[in-house]
């Protein structure tokens, strides 16, 4: 270990690899040499792991940048690369999914049960007229139902639409008519912390009256058995169908850039955006990294905890580690229910190997205390990893101590929805760790911190978080929304992506990321953009207008703040509070909750009208103002301040 400290952003300790098998360290190392002897053949050869039906012809094809195109000509099935390959040998019987439900209830899917479930719910969809190229949406707690609808749409060609189960009957409404989708499939509910969780009323009321015009059935699995609505004709449940099914259905022959998935993601303005995600790229993207960045070996019992609404889900819960032929962990409930040992007590239940979860969590479990690890051997474990949101360094470290057991090696992941794969990242057999340091590119991937100009910063500045060269699971696009697609990512450098995170090197080239620099929150992991809060709060009669910013939160990394402006004859009032809180959660969803609302009689504008969200942040977070200079009307900050000051005591 050595201690570090010039120049370096957060003061840290290098933590020397504690895995001492070498092959670990001679297959990062050799992945690295191979991607230094030039980016293309390194993903040409990683492209041989999946299987196609036609071997491609161009790896990559720029002609048209940034709209790209790679392994032009070759043809494949994802659900194939999931699910068929494996089924041929001894694998048929290897469990491809351990569902653990809410309540403790168990369900294991070997290779060859998936198999024969997405076969069978591939013919179903296609029975109610769901073509090659139909969007379909998925609004569905974490069943193992969610894994095979998913599966089944990408075995017709259907891209699907996944749409997180705490996502709001509005929210779910927004996404279905963007896309279009003719079927929804959802359940009747599902569990938390015992409770039953209303997802087909939500679906009711989304697609009441005359929204959602496209949608022409509702597919239902059942899960809870409470009473529900079912619209005639309309509403069909899973069992009955899947009943009536053939055993085999036809994988689709897709080419390489046939859309996979659209997922909705927040941006800066205006409504989410649907990014697109193509099939091969995506594929070799997913399979690549699983395999490398967690040092998969056959025998391992990995296990994501996010939920496949999110894009770690999709990559790798669903797409990545299928394709490598592994078990993965589907956890339906939460980690403090029945108790707050339930992650440890599933990880030596089922033996886990491979444990990746997010920040928040852990700091949820180091507010909990050790004493909740107490009696649960984890000694299954081998790797870590963590996703959605910097690290603290003292939480790595709890990580890799209680967690780790100062034996596993913490893959601390940084990715995007756009990105679709992993993109920087340390790997199993690196020499040593950074702790909260992202550390470096993946091999194949090349990623840079620069300036306003576009030149990269000196160590220890910051900067913008830019991704140099185009790599295999990137975005294709915006799904209708090309225009947006460009000015998003492409126009403040030429032919680079812009990610929107601020983010610094050290000397030795480490990337430390900072987090957003737009007007995207992260709470929790989970990306939220202010204007579609902003746009909820508005709603409201009393409100005329809001500012939403998100404040330093110990446990969730960032929580929602408003600032709110109200119509001449309303007044603020501890009701209003609470029905603007409501109306976020009924508009977005239970995530989107506002931790606090402060009225106030003006917002700090620039003098060209835009509020400066800069100024309500340091506020919030009780820092000294900074420069007010260009306010329109400097005065109105201490007003807000002392307004703040005044509910906050
Ligand atoms: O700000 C970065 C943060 O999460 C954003 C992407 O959010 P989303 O598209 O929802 O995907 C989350 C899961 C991949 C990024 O722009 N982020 C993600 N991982 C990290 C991170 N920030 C710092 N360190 C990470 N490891």
């Amino acid at each position: 270990m050595k201690e570090k400290q010039n120049n370096t952003p957060v003061p840290y300790q290098e933590i020397a690899n504690p895995i001492t098998d070498k092959t670990v360290k001679q297959n990062t190392n050799q992945l690295r040499e191979k991607a230094r002897h030039g980016r293309l053949d390194f993903w040409s050869e990683m492209s041989k792991n999946i299987s196609w039906f036609e071997e491609w012809n161009t790896i990559l094809d720029d002609s048209k940048a940034p709209f790209y195109r790679w392994f032009n000509d070759g043809k494949l099935n994802a659900s194939f690369n999931c699910v068929d390959r494996h089924i041929s040998g001894w694998r048929k019987n290897k469990a491809a999914i351990i569902f653990e439900g809410d309540r403790g209830d168990r369900r294991v899917l070997t290779y060859q049960d998936l198999y024969r479930e997405v076969n069978q719910f591939a013919d179903v969809l296609k029975k109610l007229g769901t073509k090659r190229g139909d969007v379909v949406t998925i609004y569905m707690p974490m069943l193992p139902e969610a894994v095979i609808a998913m599966l089944a749409c990408a075995r017709i060609g259907a891209p699907h639409s996944v749409v997180f189960g705490g996502f709001s009957p509005g929210a779910l409404k927004d996404r279905i008519e963007d896309s279009n989708s003719k079927v929804l499939i959802t359940a009747d509910g599902g569990y938390r912390k015992g409770k039953v969780v209303p997802l087909k009323d939500n679906v009711d009321k989304a697609l009441e009256g005359s929204n959602c015009q496209s949608i022409k059935n509702v597919v239902v699995v059942n899960r809870t058995g409470q009473d529900i609505h079912m619209e005639q004709d309309r509403d069909l449940w899973y069992s009955d169908l899947i009943n009536d099914a053939a055993l085999y259905c036809e994988p689709e022959v897709m080419d390489a850039e046939d859309p996979l998935f659209i997922l909705y993601s927040s941006g800066t303005t205006g409504k989410p955006k649907g990014i697109l995600h193509t099939t091969g790229g995506y594929m070799v993207g997913v399979h690549t990294t699983f395999k490398h960045i967690f040092d998969y070996q056959e025998q391992d019992v990995y296990w994501c905890t996010a939920d496949i609404g999110w894009i770690t889900g999709h990559s790798y819960i669903v797409y990545g580690p299928l394709a490598n032929g592994a078990t993965t962990v589907l956890f339906e409930g939460t980690p403090d229910f029945p108790a707050q040992n339930r992650f440890w007590s599933i990880i030596e239940k089922y033996g886990v190997s491979i444990f990746y979860t997010a920040p928040t969590a852990i700091r949820m479990f180091m507010r909990w205390g050790e004493e909740w690890l107490a009696g649960h051997d984890l000694s299954s474990l081998r790797i870590l990893g963590s996703v959605g949101e910097p690290i603290n360094p003292e939480v790595w470290m709890w990580y890799y101590k209680y967690i780790g057991g100062e034996k596993c090696p913490v893959m601390d992941t940084w990715w995007q929805t756009e990105t679709g794969m992993i993109l920087i990242t340390p790997l199993p057999g690196d020499a040593s760790f950074k702790p909260g340091s992202a550390s470096r590119a993946f091999p194949g991937v090349d990623v840079d911190v620069v300036d306003e100009q576009g030149k990269p910063v000196k160590p220890g500045e910051q900067g913008y978080l830019v991704v140099n060269t185009p790599y295999p699971a990137m975005l294709r696009n915006l799904y209708k929304d090309p225009e947006r697609y460009l000015s998003t990512y492409w126009q403040q450098y030429e032919g680079i992506y812009l990610a929107g995170d601020g983010a610094k090197k050290d000397e030795d080239g480490s990337i430390w990321c900072i987090g957003r620099i737009d007007d995207v929150i992260n709470v929790s992991g989970h990306r939220l953009g202010t204007a579609e809060i902003e746009s909820a709060l508005v709603e409201h009669p009393a409100v005329a207008e809001a500012a939403v910013i998100g404040k330093k939160h110990e446990l969730k990394g960032q929580a929602v703040s408003a600032f709110v402006t109200l119509k001449e004859s309303h007044n603020g009032s501890d009701e209003l509070v609470a029905e603007l809180k409501k109306l976020v959660v009924s508009k977005i969803g239970a995530l989107a909750r506002p931790e606090d609302i402060y009225f106030t009689a003006e917002l700090p504008k620039t003098r060209s009208g835009k509020i400066i969200r800069r100024l309500l942040r340091d506020i919030a977070e009780g820092k000294v103002i900074g420069d007010t200079t260009t306010l329109m009307d400097p005065d109105i900050i201490n007003s807000i301040k002392d307004k703040y000051a005044a509910k906050a005591s």
